[in-house]
């Protein structure tokens, strides 16, 4: 069995004012595997330390199963946290680690018995049992730790980037293991890393955080298909500054550096959104899978040409990286929009969307301060930065360095943000139900 795991404006400031977590409110259902997935330094391990009881909570509060924790010791909690670098006892065999938390509760040494030989045999180390840790692998003595973790059987696991240790090869069998040992067990789980394909790959849902600040909180399609912000949905590389211009016989476009693609006419209703913003400083976001090398298959009528340079390809064996320069700016996230972040969660931003969407309704046409937005519009990048896409190639292809190569770009899977890095299409009122 699991437990709701529920945050209430959750803070965290440490003592010499550094402000870790910031009003962070989510709820964890039960049997849930939430993933916590940011830059370093954004809060995570902070978060999860106050779920479990080992930091003090500043403000809010934090509920386990509707009741109030704040003050819980963390052997109060039915939590069992796992850690990036795990401290086994150097004397004890694994048999003895694994059973150490039942025999603290003094159980029946035929029962930890029992129960330690299941959970070894479930992590697949039954024969490492009377081994020492100097004696195991990293990988090995990550799953002493894992053990250790399960054997009383918590509902909830706490884990800090406990893979990141590990090998690739391990770390993606380990995690598959994990995951499906959470599961069987029916705990809740939050999981933390700054490993987006990790993230994607384990989560019911993922919380990506930013400064201790929750930015969205979703599921795994959902937050690609409908990032809430530059942050959260930046493909790769592929952020370019741009414009969207007034429109012309009814037809408009977007711009950015040399290059111009015009929307489709008449305009889809994510096309729409972009008449708010009109002349206003934007950033495009433009996915691998939107944009294709054009060939002698005919452009659909949604796809628009672009010409890019070859810089470099990245071999990757069943696919190849091509990056190429569009001699437009590309924009860096998260630096270049470090001072411009919405400090607010997403729900909140995307309602403050739509008030300033309702007041301009009215004013399209004529250009206005941006309202409530004081900070100053994102400095230009350095002439290093000059435009680059990365796209999807195939293995076999030989492009040189210098090449142009003609693009067709898919207008219906553009992702625009205003110049604070809000999504303002597609809609970003519209409620993900992916
Ligand atoms: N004991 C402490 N005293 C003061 N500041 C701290 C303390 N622990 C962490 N911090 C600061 O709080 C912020 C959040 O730290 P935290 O360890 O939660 O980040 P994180 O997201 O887990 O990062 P990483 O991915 O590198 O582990 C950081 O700026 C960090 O420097
Ligand atoms: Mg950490």
């Amino acid at each position: 069995m699991g437990s709701t795991i529920t945050l209430h404006n959750l803070a965290k400031t440490y003592p010499n004012g550094q402000k870790a977590v910031r009003r962070l409110s989510m709820t964890v259902a039960d049997g849930e595997f939430l993933v916590l997935l940011g830059p370093s330094g954004c809060g995570k391990s902070t978060l999860l330390r106050m779920i479990a009881g080992l930091e003090t909570i500043s403000g809010g509060e934090l509920h386990l199963d509707g009741k109030m924790a704040n003050d819980l010791q963390p052997s109060e909690r039915d939590i069992a946290m796992i850690f990036q670098s795990f401290a086994l006892y150097p004397s004890m065999t694994t048999a003895q680690n694994i059973g150490f938390p039942l025999a603290v509760q003094k159980q029946d040494h035929d029962r930890v018995n029992a129960r330690v030989h299941s959970v070894a045999q479930t992590l697949g180390i039954s024969h490492l049992l009377d081994q020492i840790p100097g004696r195991l692998s990293g990988g090995e003595r990550q799953r002493v730790a894992m053990g250790r973790a399960v054997v009383r059987r918590p509902s909830v696991f706490l884990m800090d980037e406990p893979l990141s240790s590990l090998d690739a090869r391990l770390r993606a069998r380990l995690r598959t293991e994990m995951l499906a040992i959470t599961r069987s067990t029916g705990a809740t789980t939050v999981y933390v890393t700054h490993d987006q394909a990790e993230a994607m790959a384990l989560g019911d849902r993922v919380a990506v955080m930013r400064d201790g600040v929750l930015q969205q909180i979703d599921t795994p399609r959902s937050l690609y298909a409908l990032p809430a912000n530059a942050f959260v949905g930046t493909p790769r590389n592929n952020l370019l500054h741009g414009t969207v211009h007034a429109p012309v016989d009814g037809v408009m476009a977007l711009s950015s550096g040399a290059q111009k693609i015009t929307l489709s006419y008449p305009l889809t209703h994510d096309h729409q959104m972009l008449r708010v913003v009109q002349g206003q400083p934007l950033l495009i976001g433009l996915r691998p899978e939107a944009i294709r090398i054009a060939d002698r298959t005919h452009a659909t009528v949604f796809e628009r040409a672009m010409t890019g340079i070859v810089e470099h390809t990245e071999f990757q064996g069943h696919e190849a990286l091509l990056h190429l320069s569009l001699g437009g700016q590309r924009a860096d996230v998260p630096d270049q929009l470090a001072d411009h972040a919405p400090h607010a969660p997403a729900r909140r931003s995307a309602a403050a969307f739509v008030r300033r969407l309702r007041h301009r309704t009215g004013l399209l046409g004529r250009r206005l301060p941006h309202p409530g937005n004081t900070q100053p519009p994102a400095q230009p990048p350095a002439r290093k930065d000059i435009g680059e896409l990365v796209i999807r190639d195939s293995p076999g292809a030989r492009h040189r360095r210098g090449q142009h190569i003609p693009l067709l770009i898919d207008v219906r899977n553009l992702l625009v943000f205003d110049e604070r890095g809000e999504r303002v299409s597609p809609d970003p009122t519209r409620v993900p139900d992916l």
